[in-house]
Order: C-alpha cells, then sequence, then structure tokens
C-alpha cells in the first residue's frame, strides 16, 4: 500500500494547470542562451481545447524525445528557443506521429518516454542541434547532471518561465528506481511543472535520462524525482526511429 501512495506531487504539479504551484525550475538559474541547441519546447493541444507545456530535446533533425505523458491530441514544437516571447529565431513544427512507449505504464510511470517524429526536418545551426545519447550504463551513477526546462513561474502566464532556466542535481542510489529503470535526484532543486520530457543531461554532455515525475517518499524526507533511463530505452529509440522511417 504504502509503495503506491508514494507516487504523487509532481505528476500533478507537472500535468495539471489548474494546481496552484510557482516555481520555476527550483533552485535554478537563467541558462547562458542557446548554450543547449537541443533544447525544445513542446506545445501541446489537449482534447479540451486548453494548450499544455512540456519539455523535449532533439535526437536528429526528424525526432524529438520527451517523457510519454506529455502525451496530447496534436503538438508543435520550439526550435532554437532561449525567450520564448521574442519569437524572431525561434522554429515552429508540428508533429506527423507521436510514437510512446508502449510498455509506459500510466500508474507506475515506468517507462515514460516518447519519440515525436516532425513534419518537416528541423533546420539545424548554432542555435539548434541534437544532443548524443548516454550509451549503455555500467552500473555507476552518471555524475555531474544538469536539467534545463521553461517550467512555470506563474499560474496565469501563458509560458511557463519565459526563458529556459537550468540547474545541476545530483543522483541518489535508491533501489526503488533502479528497479523502475529510473534515475533519481531528491533536494531542494529539481524540475517543476511543464520541465517534464526535458533531458538529464550529464557526464560528456550526453542525454541520460527523460524528466519523468516524483514520488513522497512514504517514510517522510524530501520528494524524488525520477528520470526515465535512457540507456535501457535505446533499443527502443533506434528500432522506433528506424520503422517510422521506412514507413515515410
Ligand atoms: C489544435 O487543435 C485544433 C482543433 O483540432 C486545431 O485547429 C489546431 O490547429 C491545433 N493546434 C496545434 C498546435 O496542433
Ligand atoms: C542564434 O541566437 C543568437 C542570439 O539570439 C542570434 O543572434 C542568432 O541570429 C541566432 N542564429 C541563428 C542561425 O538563428
Ligand atoms: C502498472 O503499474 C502498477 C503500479 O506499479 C501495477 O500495479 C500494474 O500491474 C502495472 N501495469 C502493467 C500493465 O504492468
Ligand atoms: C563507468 O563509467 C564512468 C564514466 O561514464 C566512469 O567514471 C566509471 O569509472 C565507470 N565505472 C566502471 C566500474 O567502469
Amino acid at each position: 500500500m504504502s509503495v503506491h501512495c508514494i507516487l504523487a506531487i509532481l505528476i500533478l504539479v507537472l500535468t495539471h494547470d489548474d494546481q496552484v504551484y510557482s516555481a520555476k525550475i527550483m533552485g535554478g538559474h537563467e541558462a547562458v542562451p542557446h548554450s543547449r541547441p537541443y533544447m525544445v519546447l513542446l506545445e501541446r493541444n489537449m482534447s479540451d481545447g486548453q494548450k499544455k507545456y512540456c519539455g523535449g530535446f532533439l535526437l536528429n533533425e526528424d525526432f524529438v524525445m520527451t517523457a510519454a505523458h506529455c502525451h496530447a491530441k496534436s503538438y508543435k514544437v520550439l526550435l532554437g528557443a532561449h525567450n520564448v516571447n521574442s519569437n524572431s529565431e525561434i522554429q515552429y513544427i508540428s508533429v506527423e506521429q507521436a510514437f510512446p512507449h508502449k510498455h509506459f505504464n500510466d500508474t507506475s510511470y515506468v517507462n515514460d518516454v516518447m519519440l515525436l517524429k516532425l513534419r518537416t526536418k528541423a533546420n539545424f545551426n548554432e542555435n539548434v542541434t541534437a544532443i548524443p545519447l548516454a550509451s549503455h550504463d555500467n552500473g555507476t551513477l552518471p555524475k555531474s547532471c544538469i536539467l534545463a526546462g521553461w517550467g512555470r513561474t506563474d499560474k496565469n502566464s501563458k509560458y511557463i518561465s519565459p526563458t529556459l532556466m537550468e540547474t545541476s542535481v545530483t543522483l541518489i542510489d535508491n533501489e526503488k528506481c533502479t528497479m523502475e529503470n529510473f534515475y533519481c535526484s531528491q533536494g531542494d532543486t529539481g524540475p517543476a511543472e511543464g520541465d517534464s520530457g526535458g533531458p538529464l543531461v550529464c557526464e560528456d554532455g550526453k542525454a541520460f535520462g527523460v524528466v519523468s515525475s516524483a514520488v513522497t517518499p512514504h517514510s517522510g524526507g524530501s520528494d524524488i524525482y525520477r528520470y526515465s533511463k535512457i540507456p535501457d530505452s535505446r533499443n527502443w529509440i533506434f528500432s522506433t526511429i528506424g520503422n517510422a522511417m521506412i514507413k515515410v
């Protein structure tokens, strides 16, 4: 029972628009403009007509990776953005097809990953490019991890944070996280509403995880933030991309 009770706060915080929660990426600071050219702001068109937001990141000119719980009726991606209100150089591309992981569990959030195939190719330039993915996990936790996102600052603001924010996080060893193929962090800094789907970037500037959800430990203590492990999803990522390209 206690195990199932703990999956909580951040999923609500990250996904419910009416949640009163004012935070940017918590404990973070503004990113140097365009220092993370793989960052994607994902605009989600919900079936009730609302717009919501998630993060994401570019894998190549055709595919964006995000979280499966960021699913929507249709999507638009914003590339090359820093301040989303100064639309000068931003590329807006709609999504042709979404590929949520077929074993995504919307109770436990296991396999919280999704690929989005863009309708037209991203135009790569100094502000728009892909991020390499981490390869196999050798059993040690990756170090020097950073999160970035446009996590909401104000309940009424149209976009979440106008500028891209970032923060560093330290991964923790946690048996349940390992069992469910998550990297986890705990502490004062972490993702907030609207940061779901963004990358966990660690050693060598590679993407190791996808911002997923948080749990409140039943034993007390601060929330544990969870990131879907990319090394465990590589086969799924490459086969999904391969199959999608063949079908075109
Ligand atoms: C959102 O859905 C509406 C109604 O189906 C459609 O007209 C609009 O183009 C969609 N917007 C995006 C960003 O997909
Ligand atoms: C990249 O961003 C900088 C700073 O906003 C801008 O001056 C430059 O024109 C952008 N480059 C491209 C190719 O969009
Ligand atoms: C999804 O997760 C819940 C909670 O951990 C579990 O009870 C359920 O069996 C899982 N569903 C599937 C299809 O694996
Ligand atoms: C695992 O890889 C990391 C670098 O990614 C390295 O620092 C560490 O020493 C490696 N551990 C083992 C047991 O090989």
